[in-house]
């Protein structure tokens, strides 16, 4: 597993989809660059996503609320008192940890566990073999599952009456060690603020603090009346926004999954009290339906319901992934009541309320959110396409096989060679389909490694361009995954191709 991820950092550079942050002067932790594959794969996610929720949708608009907030916002939203990570350091390491993410690390282990007995039971019970059954009844799987449950509800309750003595007890009951040099030599717990400060204007005295925002939906809950009157919508409905989001993560790590400088894709709907959790099972049904259109694998998901809430938050679940380190967080679906409209009007001093025609009286609206992370949906993405396949002569390919509504470049003209007017005929095609898709063209080294360049980028298809072409105006078109050949006409391509891409 540690292997596949290492593939994955570094399949990322060499093909040109992330880069450390400024990489010369030796990166800055946790901060990342998209390059020339990556922006585009990015920016085609964030399209799949905008389409789905706010093209999709009648009674959902979109906004772009500005990074800059007043700060009253961050008071009220709750982000300055409660907006904190429980932080340990090791007293012989002089490491810092999230007391936290070490208990969630030990129970991922645990579930290794878990993992290696139904790998080991498969195996013994072959095609008679039911995964499901084997979990709800081996007393081995149900005593590491019954452990996982303790630990995680005793490290919930301790976090949310901010009993910080009982979690460092946890860590110490559970034996768990610094990761890096195995000293169980602990501190206390300490409570750190993940928002990043800075100053708006220029004389000292003038000068006021900022916050850079830690989410986007605070933009949206300041901007509802406005959006709703300027856009007369009438409850339900959504309003959605992508952007980015900064918070200053001490446990930096996993590569892009936890970042200080991040991206979100967020959806606020604004619904009757008292209709929440009709909602609440409707997002979380129509979220985890997004993403298993996209076909990464039905068992890469799973919903983990909250026990431990958050500040704001009256139910809430989180759509898990399996990424190359294990299932994590990829989504959240938030229950938020009234909380930040009502702190909002009690902050501002400005009504935000809502008059419903139908029952002919005003009220605070209940919000229910749906929010995910654009670069850890990337890393879904990237994590899960790259693969490695023998083939049946023996060989092997890399082959990235990003979803071809998502791939950076849809298709690559390869003129098989320099000469004889292929180039020409090559170009002609590049410049005719590049009105609709995203084009590479390509002529350097022999076809063969021309395709596995491409597969290795991602790139779904592959148009070649022979001397036959020339005769009756055929060209091979190659797929990806399949490797499989066929001879089309030039003037069925965009048609056949477009059928594959379009969202
Ligand atoms: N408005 C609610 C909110 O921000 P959250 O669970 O803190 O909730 C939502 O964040 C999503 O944002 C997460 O599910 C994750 O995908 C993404 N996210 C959060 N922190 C992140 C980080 N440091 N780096 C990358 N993505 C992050």
């Amino acid at each position: 597993q540690e292997d596949q991820f290492k593939k994955v950092i570094s399949h990322a550079k060499e093909y040109g989809y992330i880069f450390p942050s400024s990489e010369i002067y030796d990166g800055l932790s946790a901060v990342y660059d998209y390059g020339q594959k990556g922006v585009e794969l990015k920016k085609n996610i964030r399209e799949y996503w905008w389409k789905a929720m706010v093209q999709m949708h009648e009674n959902i608009v979109g906004l772009d609320s500005a990074i800059f907030m007043h700060p009253t916002t961050w008071k009220a939203s709750g982000h300055v008192d409660a907006f904190n990570d429980p932080l340990i350091d090791n007293k012989d390491s002089k490491k810092r940890y999230r007391a936290d993410v070490l208990v969630e690390d030990h129970t991922a282990k645990i579930e290794a566990k878990i993992e290696k007995e139904v790998t080991k039971a498969a195996k013994r019970f072959g095609d008679a073999f039911d995964k499901d059954q084997f979990m709800a009844t081996n007393p081995r799987v149900l005593r590491y599952q019954e452990e996982i449950n303790t630990i995680l509800k005793r490290l919930g309750s301790s976090l949310e009456k901010e009993d910080l003595a009982d979690v460092k007890a946890l860590i110490e009951e559970l034996g768990i060690a610094d990761p890096e040099t195995g000293s169980k030599n602990w501190t206390d717990v300490k409570q750190f603020n993940l928002m990043f400060g800075t100053k708006l204007g220029a004389s000292a005295d003038s000068a006021m603090d900022l916050y850079l925002r830690p989410e986007t939906a605070q933009g949206i809950f300041v901007n509802f009346l406005n959006v709703q009157k300027s856009g007369r919508m009438k409850i339900p409905f959504g309003i959605a926004q992508t952007g980015k989001a900064f918070r200053n993560e001490i446990v930096a790590r996993q590569f892009i999954f936890r970042m200080r400088e991040f991206e979100q894709m967020e959806m606020q709907f604004f619904i009757k009290p008292g209709t929440q959790k009709e909602w609440y099972d409707y997002w979380k049904e129509m979220r985890l339906k997004w993403h298993l259109s996209l076909g990464m694998g039905a068992d890469n998901y799973r919903y983990h319901d909250h026990e431990k809430l958050a500040h704001y938050a009256d139910a809430a679940a989180d759509i898990e992934f399996k990424f190359p380190f294990g299932f994590k967080e990829l989504e959240g679906i938030h229950s938020r009541t009234d909380f930040d409209l009502a702190k909002h009007e009690e902050f501002s001093g400005k009504k935000l309320q809502y008059f419903d025609p139908e029952e002919n009286k005003s009220y605070t609206p209940y919000v229910l959110e749906t929010s995910i992370g654009l670069d850890r949906m990337f890393l879904a993405v990237f994590s899960n396409a790259l693969q490695e396949e023998t083939l049946e002569n023996g060989s092997t390919r890399v082959v990235l096989r990003i979803p071809s509504v998502l791939a950076p470049t849809k298709v690559a003209v390869l003129p098989l060679v320099k000469k004889d007017g292929l180039p020409e005929v090559a170009r002609k095609i590049v410049d005719d389909l590049k009105w609709d898709m995203s084009v590479d063209y390509d002529e350097k080294d022999a076809v063969g490694r021309r395709y596995r360049r491409q597969d290795a980028a991602g790139t779904p298809f592959c148009i070649t361009v022979d001397h036959e072409t020339l005769e009756d105006d055929t060209v091979t078109l190659r797929h990806r995954d399949t490797m499989e050949q066929k001879r089309v006409k030039i003037s069925e391509l965009r048609g056949l191709i477009s059928e594959e891409i379009s969202m």
